[in-house]
């Protein structure tokens, strides 16, 4: 059987998104049907609009989900219909080069769903292997992952995307612990969940840099303990003086640019790590003195997806949120209708919001 439900599909390049009825099968072996709850509106859905991504229109966009079971494949036993469950984009398969070492955050062979959803008969490419703005949506088993149903669904699916990068990127990727100080570059939603995720590993020092005094304001409500507006100041010897003349332990840059990228560089102390979760188009270029990259020691990562483990994180910040020692609600700016994500793109562009979060 298939399933007639209304998506929001990118057909071209640049074109405005609409709302198709589109084609969703009924699940095969590892596959589950999703009745979406909530879908985040993320820079990524830009980016697949605008062709960044991949030529492979029509694109059913939509990845930031959370939604209940509706319906399990054969030899899926780990869910059953009526689960509140989060989506994710790391499936680990469990048999690659880095699953087999006990690394399966890193994962080289995740999966997706094998059946191809449908507009009018042609294959949807669905964003980031999901496609959850539309009413119900097919994806791999591994790509759902129970939580505590208690969560509002608004709240749940960032956790899916935007929120766990920022985190993760603090938390897994720089290690953040208690007592260090942290400068994190760029406060959309990723930037603050970075700025969130410090605050909760114990950083003493958490410094929020950005060039819009609204997003400086709203990171000073994440945790961020001094702010810098890199449009009026030089972030670097700014970093240098709130830390004593030395520089912070971790830099998180989460634009993904290589003016920040070197801003990060140099504001971080000795033996200090970078994180790269901003992600840069492929013309972007660097270039840094090699004395530099050696003599102040450390590290320089990037954090894919937050270096997360969806069965590991996913339950246990619901947890924390449902505890209230996480703040997640702050992150919602508004709740939209499906056929509100065009808008929501434009918002995004002006930098109105966090995120814009369609609820069905
Ligand atoms: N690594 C991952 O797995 C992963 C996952 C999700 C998103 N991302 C990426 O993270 C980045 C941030 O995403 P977001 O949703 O927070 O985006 P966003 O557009 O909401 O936020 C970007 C912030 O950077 C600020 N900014 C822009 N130029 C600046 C500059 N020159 N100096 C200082 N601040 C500047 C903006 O004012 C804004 O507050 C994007 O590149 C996105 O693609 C990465
Ligand atoms: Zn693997
Ligand atoms: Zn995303």
């Amino acid at each position: 059987m298939t399933h007639e439900v209304k998506g929001v599909v990118a057909k071209s390049k640049g074109e405005p998104v609409s709302i198709e009825t589109i084609e969703v099968p009924n699940p095969g072996p590892g596959e589950v049907l999703i009745d979406v709850k909530a879908c985040g509106v993320c820079h990524t859905d830009l980016h697949y609009r605008e062709g960044a991504i991949n030529d492979e229109f029509p694109f059913l966009l939509g990845h930031e989900a959370s939604g209940l079971v509706e319906e399990v494949g054969e030899g899926v036993d780990d869910l059953t219909p009526g689960d509140f469950v989060i989506l994710n984009w790391r499936a680990v398969c469990g048999h690659c080069r880095s699953c087999r070492r006990g690394r399966a955050w890193n994962c080289f062979a995740t999966h997706n769903a094998t059946q191809k959803m449908k507009l009018e008969g042609k294959e949807l490419s669905p964003a980031l292997g999901i496609g959850a703005f539309a009413e119900k949506t097919l994806v791999a088993a591994g790509q759902a992952t129970k939580v505590n149903p208690a969560a509002k669904p608004e709240v749940a699916g960032l956790i899916g995307c935007g929120v766990m990068a920022g985190l993760g990127a603090a938390m897994n990727t720089g290690q953040v612990s208690r007592g260090d100080s942290v400068a994190v570059f760029g406060c959309g939603g990723v930037g603050d969940a970075a700025i969130e995720g410090s605050r909760l590993a114990g950083a003493h020092t958490i410094i929020a840099v950005d060039i819009d005094q609204t997003k400086l304001e709203w990171a000073k409500e994440f945790g961020a303990t001094h702010i810098i507006d890199s449009s009026k100041v030089d972030p670097v010897e700014a970093i240098r003086e709130i830390t004593g003349g030395n520089g912070v332990d971790i830099a998180i840059e989460a634009i993904g640019l290589p003016v920040t990228y070197e801003q990060a560089f140099y504001s971080r102390d000795l033996a200090g790590t970078v994180v790269l979760v901003g992600v840069p188009n492929p013309e972007m270029r660097i270039e840094l003195p090699m004395i530099e990259i050696f003599g102040r020691g450390g590290t320089l990562k990037s954090s894919w997806y937050g270096d997360c483990l969806p069965s590991r994180d996913f339950p246990m910040l619901i947890d924390l949120y449902l505890q209230e020692r996480l703040e997640l609600d702050r992150f919602v700016s508004e709740t939209i209708a499906l056929d509100e994500v065009e808008e929501a793109f434009h918002k995004m562009e002006r930098g109105e919001v966090l995120r814009s979060v369609v609820v069905l």
